[in-house]
């Protein structure tokens, strides 16, 4: 990988504010200028971005916002820092660390979003103890949130997604949205299809249209080909009272 794209990535191996980071003025290695801060409106974690299909659809549908991302696959890394625009690096900051190692290390209440997109699924029983989403990391997640901060999951193995929606509901720390039913998506048409409805595992499934805020990623496209539905659910942060 070029060496200017490695020099962007954080390690995230020190505490930081993400508010701090984007409003300083940066030496960027990959245009070899200063780059100005910024106050985003908007700040929107990915972990496990992947390719970054996700975080670059963000970054073209709004404006105001700004995005991190953390993930260790190097190849996923220099294809996002690639086709990043020049004017959107000071709105974007990335972190090519563990991000149970990273999420420890943000300062709380700062960010408005976190999106787990297709978890790495560990789908046989022995390897379920290596899934990312576990009680200990939602206590993180609503941590780095503000309240009424949201958190996005989507995954094509619906063993994971039913495990994260008790693990959700259990933790207490958030409200399930989309009136505590489970969306999914069965085809690639980004256009809409009747709605039905499925019961699985006693949780109501609605096969919806494709959702305008989720591009069609690498992972999305061949659990689809593989005529596998797509689940997705959202939560928000739950008011803390003082
Ligand atoms: C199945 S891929 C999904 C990628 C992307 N979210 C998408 O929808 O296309 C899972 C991604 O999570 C990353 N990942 C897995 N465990 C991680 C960890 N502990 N810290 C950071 N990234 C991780 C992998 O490197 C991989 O890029």
């Amino acid at each position: 990988m070029d060496q200017k794209l490695l020099d962007f990535a954080h390690s995230g191996q020190k505490k930081i504010s993400l508010k701090d980071e984007f409003s300083s003025i940066h030496n960027s290695s990959m245009t070899d200028c200063e780059t100005n801060g910024c106050s985003p409106s908007k700040i929107i974690l990915e972990i496990g971005f992947g390719y970054g299909e996700l975080l670059l659809h963000h970054l073209s549908y709004d404006k105001h916002s700004a995005v991190v991302g953390i993930d260790l696959f190097e190849n996923g890394i220099a294809n996002f820092l690639k086709k990043l625009n020049t004017e959107d690096f000071t709105r974007t900051r990335i972190f090519k660390a563990n991000a149970l190692d990273v999420i420890e290390n943000l300062k709380h209440e700062e960010l408005d979003e976190i999106i787990i997109m297709f978890p790495d699924p560990w789908p046989k029983k022995k390897q379920q103890k290596r899934r990312i989403i576990t009680d200990r990391f939602l206590v993180s997640c609503a941590n780095l949130l503000h309240s009424g901060g949201r958190l996005i999951m989507a995954s094509d193995c619906m063993d994971y997604l039913f495990n994260c929606l008790k693990l959700m509901e259990q933790s207490g720390a958030f409200k399930w949205m989309d009136g505590a039913k489970l969306s999914a998506i069965s085809d690639h048409k980004q256009t809409s299809h009747p709605r039905s409805t499925i019961i699985i595992n006693g949780y109501e499934l609605i096969i919806s249209e494709w959702p305008s805020w989720l591009p069609i990623t690498k992972y999305a496209k061949r659990a689809l080909d593989f005529g596998k539905s797509i689940g997705y659910t959202r939560w928000e942060k739950r008011i803390i009272s003082s």
